[in-house]
């Protein structure tokens, strides 16, 4: 029997259930795979968690938010490293590895399959960076779920003639910010990709108010103000050595009240925007890739991701996949700046 090792790992995002159901599925259908699952990403490999992926076993799970196997930011390369994952494999008999990642997991597969061990990626964060897919499943969903909490705050600002600030996540893009805040009508948006001032806020803030409205910014967690050197990152390193972003909100909410005179509050949605359940089109999206991750296995393009390219699924070398942070470009900001104020 021919087997495949299936695990999840880095931030969770909505759709990697619909992504480990389409592999499961595809594979036993097209191809009488068998599937094991590691519990908690790589984790599970160097310990061996491993449980039966039986088709019963995904039945039903494409809209369920999270993952069934558990995620972790262990990284494969410390401690037992490439060693702990070779006896991964050869104890449990697996023919190759779908690795379900974001840009932390996907380097570490990168690694791995430069030393001979067989892995194919599947991109998964709701930042939408990887450089070469055209979008990652879980971005929609957070983009829909930070959309509808705007809404809210929007309702609430208007009754009390408040600017209300929202921080969204994104890591170092601001693909939800812009996404959501379009999506929302946000007065102003602020993304990492285009520093602006203080002073150009509070412009745009006020010409808003000026016009009756309730000024509402939309800010990306890793936006700093012109002139302000560095990300807001106060809570130190996560286990990849990345800083843990947030805090720009409240930052902006004492500025801005001070600077405008205009009570101001500021909410951080933070999780919210990673959990619950994906939206069709990242169901969609998932299932594809789960079947595709498959195919690939069975063809033997190991060492690549899948990745969607226009309507289409295709894979590309994981060294291309991490070449450039894929970022917000000067025109899509330009073109939603046209609205500010
Ligand atoms: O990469 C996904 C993400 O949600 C980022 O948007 C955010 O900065 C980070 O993960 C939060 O990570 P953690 O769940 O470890 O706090």
């Amino acid at each position: 029997m021919r087997r495949l090792g299936i695990l999840t790992s880095g931030g969770d995002c909505p759709g990697v259930n619909a992504v480990i159901r389409g592999a499961v599925l595809g594979g036993d259908v097209a191809h009488g795979y068998e599937f094991l699952g590691f519990r908690d990403g790589w984790r599970g490999v160097l310990e061996q968690d491993v449980v039966p992926l039986p088709r019963t076993s995904v039945r039903g799970i494409s809209r369920l938010g999270g993952t069934i196997l558990g995620t972790s930011r262990t990284n494969p390369l410390l401690g037992k490293g490439i060693d702990g994952v070779r006896a991964g494999f050869r104890r449990n008999g697996l023919e190759g590895l779908i690795a379900i990642g974001g840009e932390g997991t996907l380097a570490a597969a990168r690694e791995l399959s430069g030393q001979g061990i067989n892995v194919v990626g599947v991109p998964k964060t709701i930042d939408n960076d990887l450089g070469a897919t055209d979008y990652t499943f879980g971005f929609d969903s957070a983009v829909q779920t930070a959309t509808e909490a705007i809404d809210r705050l929007r309702t609430t600002g208007e009754s009390h003639h408040r600017c209300m600030v929202a921080e969204v996540m994104g890591r170092n893009a601001g693909w939800i910010a812009l996404h959501a805040g379009m999506a929302a009508g946000a007065h102003a948006i602020l993304v990492p990709e285009h520093p602006v001032s203080l002073d150009q806020i509070c412009s745009w803030v006020v010409s808003a108010r000026d016009r009756g409205r309730a000024p509402l910014v939309v800010v990306a967690e890793a936006f700093a103000p012109e002139g302000h050197p560095a990300p807001y990152a106060p809570r130190g390193l996560d286990t990849f050595g990345r800083p843990r972003l947030g805090g720009i909100g409240l930052m902006l909410e004492g500025e801005l009240q001070i600077r405008t005179g205009i009570e101001t509050r500021a909410t951080v949605l933070g999780h919210i925007q990673r959990g619950g359940e994906p939206t069709a089109f990242d169901r969609v999206l998932a299932t594809r890739l789960g079947m595709a991750a498959v195919e690939s296995a069975a063809a033997g393009r190991w060492g690549t991701m899948v990745s969607l390219r226009g309507t289409d699924i295709v894979n590309v070398g994981l060294e291309e996949a991490l070449g450039e942070l894929k970022v917000v470009p000067e025109a899509r900001y330009q073109e939603a700046a046209v609205l500010f104020g």
